[in-house]
């Protein structure tokens, strides 16, 4: 029997970095997903063919981990597909985590809660990336918009349907754990001015959420743009990411930032539909690559 589970991509929408540090953030999952195929294979040896996966330690990981929570021995085979490229930053590491316990579970009969998959996927990808909130693998786990605090303190799903947010690619692919490593170095010889920043971004995020739910979008533009320019001050932007951000909200967005950990990867903006094609065409002007995504995707599950 073969079994195939996907779980959707994600896109960091308020709070990067300073979620690292116990601020809440806000994330939303992507409808393009990933998906993983598994069966079950005679002897002790998996068989891994992940081409769209950067590492398949992940991969290795995580079926390791699953075997020993289920006391499963029989080896598998995985094949994964992706309908995204793990070079743009939707999260394909923690989506093919996600994914592949979902699927072994579904395959072995073994019934694990949201909650269950995403305390083994956390674990699993913390300790290959070694930095990280677990924002991630929330939104590959439970899909929607989500109010989330690290390590899955807080995973709070948002009743928002509709978001009317543009991507643009920045054409780099950012390094998640170096920008991360800046930061904590800024946060140990500049402690009181990073932590205000954070503060500051922590106090946008609990705004944001309320606007949000409010359906607010030219206030929730707004604060987005704020939190950018708080990036910025984290020194993880781009001039690519900048000019980005600028011309999308001189050609009408409600506003944009950059979207993650910063130094490439892609920034949203926040548009009124009849100013869509403008913003987009301004993106595209500088050099970005709209991505087609609606957010609010739906979390892990059995195909
Ligand atoms: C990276 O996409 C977002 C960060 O906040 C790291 C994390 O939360 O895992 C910089």
């Amino acid at each position: 029997m073969k079994v195939t589970a996907s779980a959707p991509g994600k896109l960091m929408l308020m709070g990067e970095h300073a979620v690292v540090y116990g601020a809440a953030c806000l994330v939303t999952a992507v409808d393009q997903r990933l998906f993983v195929s598994a069966e079950e294979i005679s002897g002790q040896k998996n068989v891994i063919s992940a081409p769209q996966v950067k590492e398949t330690r992940f991969l290795e990981e995580s079926i390791a981990a699953f075997r020993k929570k289920c006391g499963v021995k029989d080896a598998v085979t995985i094949e994964t597909e992706s309908e995204f490229s793990h070079n743009v930053g939707l999260g394909s590491s923690s989506a093919v985590t996600v994914a592949t316990f979902k699927a072994l579970s579904a395959l072995f009969s073994m019934s694990l809660s949201r909650r269950e998959i995403f305390d083994a996927s956390y674990k699993v990808v913390s300790s290959i990336q070694g930095v990280g909130s677990g924002f991630d693998v929330a939104a590959a786990t439970f899909g929607g918009v989500l109010y989330f605090v690290k390590g899955g303190k807080v995973i709070d799903p948002l009743n928002v349907n509709r978001l009317p947010l543009i991507v643009g690619y920045s054409g780099v692919k950012a390094d998640t754990a170096a920008l991360v490593n800046r930061v904590k170095h800024a946060y140990k010889s500049d402690r009181d001015r990073i932590e205000s920043i954070f503060k500051k971004i922590s106090n946008l995020v609990e705004e944001g959420k309320e606007v949000m739910l409010a359906g607010e979008h030219n206030r929730l533009g707004y604060l987005m743009t704020k939190n950018h320019s708080l990036i910025r001050d984290l020194d993880v932007s781009t001039e690519k990411l900048d000019s980005m951000v600028e011309v999308a909200i001189g050609a009408g967005a409600w506003g944009a930032k950059l979207s993650g950990a910063g130094g490439g990867d892609c920034m949203i903006a926040l548009s009124p539909d009849t100013k869509r094609k403008g913003v987009e065409r301004a993106i595209e002007e500088v050099g970005g690559e709209i991505i087609d995504v609606e957010v609010c995707a739906e979390g892990v599950r059995v195909e």
